[in-house]
């Protein structure tokens, strides 16, 4: 008994002055101590060579010494961070799931796949082109020649290594694309990112985005290009928005208009959106110039069409009550986050 006693403080001190520092040393420990053919259980053997008249207090120093060896061990566990052999044991299954962090889409092309989802049932498809454009498909072939005093409309960005071109300053560019691939009748949306020089501010940008639309086809007439406004201005802005047309001129359409709608802030009483008239722009729009046509090899004498264009940004900002432009390229995930399930 005397010996017993002996060897369990010896023990004692032995365990508490091993070094742990890592998972394997762990399982070491844990294999000498508390295996199957470990110190532990070894010396709970010994019970059996112990005196009856002693066996209370032996019982109770070997069931001291076992949970030491066990409560070591758990401790040295935690300290090294769980050993790799139970560390599923520390896995709470009831415990709910970590929530997957949803991300959401920019209002830009929100409102983008509004718009194209509307001329998508009517048979539009859509077409991309290039950001960097020559001259010719930016301006020359939409009947603006050199020196013509429409292409200081929009002020545009030249490439400083060649002059011929250009940051494209509207869509329109992508519609001489496809007329130039000879296939029709063409039925075509083009959204995009245009450039301009403008200075910065809450209400214009040096960049923004556009969706141009273009029908070209035998017999095609202003009567079609008012009916497919008519529709997309009711699917987008409602049944009871009313729609005018005013004359306008752009070098590629001929007759050309702007369409407005009733403000969509105040129903047409008059507010700051639309400064007090009651409506607002949203595109124009015209029937496509012969000379255009011709450019791209296309009979003027055999086909028409008509082609419309308008910004994303500002039905974007009306929509979604955005009061200054910066906020769409500032990358703020808190502006962005915003549009999670906006639709
Ligand atoms: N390209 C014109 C613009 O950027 C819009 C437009 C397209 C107008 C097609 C008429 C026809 O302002």
């Amino acid at each position: 008994m005397e010996n017993l006693l002996t060897k369990l403080d010896a023990y004692k001190k032995e365990i508490a002055s091993t070094p742990v520092a890592d998972a394997q040393q762990l399982e070491e420990f844990r294999i000498k101590w508390l295996g199957t053919k470990g110190l532990v259980k070894a010396i709970m053997g010994e019970m059996k060579t112990v005196a009856p008249e002693l066996k209370k207090e032996a019982g109770q120093a070997l069931n001291e010494f076992k949970i030491f060896a066990e409560t070591t061990y758990e401790t040295l566990k935690e300290a090294a961070g769980g050993a790799a052999s139970s560390s599923t044991a520390r896995i709470d299954l009831s415990l709910p799931g970590d929530e997957m962090p949803l991300g959401s889409r920019h209002p830009v092309v929100l409102m983008k796949n509004r718009i194209v989802s509307i001329f998508q049932r009517l048979g539009f498809a859509v077409a991309e082109g290039p950001e960097i454009e020559d001259d010719w498909h930016n301006f020359g072939a939409l009947n603006l020649p050199e020196h013509h005093p429409a292409r200081d409309m929009q002020d545009t960005f030249y490439v400083q290594q060649n002059p011929d071109w250009v940051l494209r300053t509207h869509t329109s560019s992508v519609q001489i694309r496809e007329m130039e691939k000879g296939k029709l009748p063409i039925r075509m949306l083009m959204p995009g990112r245009v450039y301009r020089n403008e200075t910065v501010s809450a209400r214009s940008h040096c960049f923004f985005h556009q969706v141009e639309g273009l029908y070209i086809d035998e017999h095609v007439s202003f009567a079609d290009l008012k009916q497919t406004l008519y529709f997309f201005v009711k699917e987008m802005y409602g049944k009871d928005v009313k729609v005018r047309f005013r004359p306008s001129y752009f070098p590629f359409t001929e007759p050309s208009a702007e369409m407005d709608v009733t403000c969509f802030i105040c129903g047409g009483s008059g507010c700051n959106i639309c400064k007090k008239t009651g409506w607002v722009e949203i595109l124009g729009c015209g029937m496509v110039h012969p000379n255009v046509l011709s450019n791209c090899n296309i009979d003027p004498g055999k086909y028409t069409g008509f082609a419309f264009g308008m910004g994303i940004e500002r039905p974007a900002m009306l929509k979604y009550g955005v009061n200054d432009l910066r906020l769409f390229s500032e990358n703020d995930v808190r502006f962005l986050k915003q549009f999670t399930s906006a639709i």
